[in-house]
């Protein structure tokens, strides 16, 4: 029998149609849109685990499967056989570039990655100890009054100068943060240099010598920030994307985002994973920290593990894996104590009937921080790194909304169970 195109919801002794929309994978979708219209009755959904906010054409997550696909292409595929600028293109145009496009993209963005000279008195207002993603959140946000040609979201030229200027402008930004936050002066790019090692070189060159990029380890950054470019509608692209819908210009939106991936639960969880690798230490104290993750007394959750979509393994954890192999050899970093934990753990964790239950995998922030850390960056640049990657996707998100004919402010209802009406009271009478 052919699949129902509509759901009947019955309230009380009246019926309602609710049209079934169908994806290209993935699950069916009950379209509510006329509910509160036709039955005076909101659908609730905190945390919106069951709710989907917009149609979309650019990423695709398998939850069950442990699959994700850019554009249709599967990330094994892409961390592998592509680049992160090429990533770029694919996520904001749809399609693999050909030589010709692809030579033209690199150009434009190359051409934008130096900020404008004033921006660097702007990071002199912080403390010199203020965390990178602090400086980067007001730095991006900041860049609305530097370019004031690429705000104006109705110019569809303006809203492609913003997405080049931002993918190009994001690791000068990150680095400059770095830079910073470590007393050392600012390195500007140099463009004849690749995508990952322009900021590797903005990072870790020194005016005082030569600094020259190892390719192989400019490879794994690059497949970093592939691994990081977009991940559909999670929390920091919901902020973007509700950010833009009000018309807000792309350079607050992207600003808006990056706050958001800050949180312990999200992006920021990459440093806060390490932090917990390093406090646990040594492999025979494990134990006790799964205890506590257990322990729905204690706050602590195992930083890295579980997700809100994947009940199966993370595809980008499994690369980000080899690759912590792969970099640490090739470092002649042997017997890592915080990879040695990190593996046990996740082996553990993985026997235990607790997150088997729950279905609690290593996500994409278990590995990366040792991958991170090997390569000479603090803990305290691991999201700035995972909000530079994430940018594209963001970017690519905002735009298809803002090209939506469909699109509309986002404004969420509430169950309300406040104080019913009441009159004011006089002090007197309180
Ligand atoms: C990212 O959304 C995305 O796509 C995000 C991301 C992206 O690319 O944009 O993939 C990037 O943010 C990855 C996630 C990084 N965060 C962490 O590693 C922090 C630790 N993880 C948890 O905080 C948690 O798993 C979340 C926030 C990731 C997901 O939370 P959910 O979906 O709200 O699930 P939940 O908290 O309701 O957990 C379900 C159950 C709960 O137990 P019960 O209340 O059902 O008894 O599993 C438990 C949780 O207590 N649980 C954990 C756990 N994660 C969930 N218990 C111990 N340790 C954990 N890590």
């Amino acid at each position: 029998m052919a699949d129902a195109t509509t759901a009947t919801l019955k309230i009380n002794d009246s019926e309602y149609e609710l049209p079934i929309l169908r994806p290209t994978q993935g699950p069916n979708v009950l379209d509510i849109r006329k509910l509160y219209g036709q039955a005076d009755v909101f659908t609730y959904d905190p945390g919106f685990t069951s709710t989907a906010s917009c149609d979309s054409t650019i990423t695709f997550i398998d939850g069950d499967k442990g699959e994700l696909w850019y554009r249709g292409y599967p990330i094994e595929q892409l961390a592998d056989q592509s680049h992160y600028l090429e990533v770029c293109y694919l996520l904001l145009y749809g399609n693999l570039p050909t030589a010709e496009q692809m030579d033209d993209f690199e150009r434009r963005v190359t051409r934008h990655t130096m900020v404008h000279e004033q921006m660097h008195n702007f990071f002199r207002g912080f403390r010199r100890d203020a965390h990178p993603m602090a400086t980067m959140v007001g730095v991006i946000g900041a860049m609305s009054a530097f370019y004031h040609d690429s705000t104006d979201i109705n110019d569809p030229w303006q809203r492609e100068v913003a997405a080049i200027r931002l993918i190009a402008k994001m690791p000068t930004i990150a680095a400059m943060a770095y830079k910073y936050s470590i007393g050392q002066p600012f390195v500007y790019p140099q463009n004849e240099l690749d995508y990952a090692s322009n900021f590797m070189h903005m990072c870790f060159s020194v005016p005082a010598e030569k600094y020259n990029v190892d390719p192989a380890l400019a490879r794994a950054m690059d497949r970093i920030f592939t691994l990081h470019a977009d991940h559909e509608q999670n929390a920091s692209t919901s902020t973007v994307r509700l950010a833009g819908s009000s018309g807000a210009n792309p350079f607050a939106c992207i600003a808006a985002g990056i706050a958001c991936l800050w949180g312990p639960a999200h992006g920021g969880a990459n440093q806060a994973c390490l932090e917990m690798l390093r406090e646990i230490g040594t492999v025979d104290r494990i134990p006790e920290f799964i205890a506590r993750a257990k322990d729905k007394s204690d706050p602590f959750k195992l930083m890295g593990f579980g997700h809100r979509v994947y009940k199966n393994f993370d595809p980008r954890a499994k690369v980000m894996k080899e690759s912590a192999d792969e970099v640490l050899d090739l470092l002649g970093i042997h017997d890592n104590p915080t990879l040695q934990v990190a593996k046990e753990l996740e082996k553990i964790a993985l026997e235990d009937e607790y997150f088997i239950e729950k279905k609690l995998y290593p996500n994409v922030d278990f590995y990366s921080g040792i991958i991170l850390e090997a390569m000479g960056f603090p803990t305290s640049m691991f999201t700035p790194i995972f909000a530079l990657s994430r940018t594209v996707g963001w970017i690519a998100q905002w735009k298809e909304m803002i090209g939506d004919p469909q699109a509309k402010i986002g404004r969420p209802r509430q169950l309300y169970v406040g104080e019913d009406k009441r009159d004011y009271l006089d002090v007197a009478a309180r």
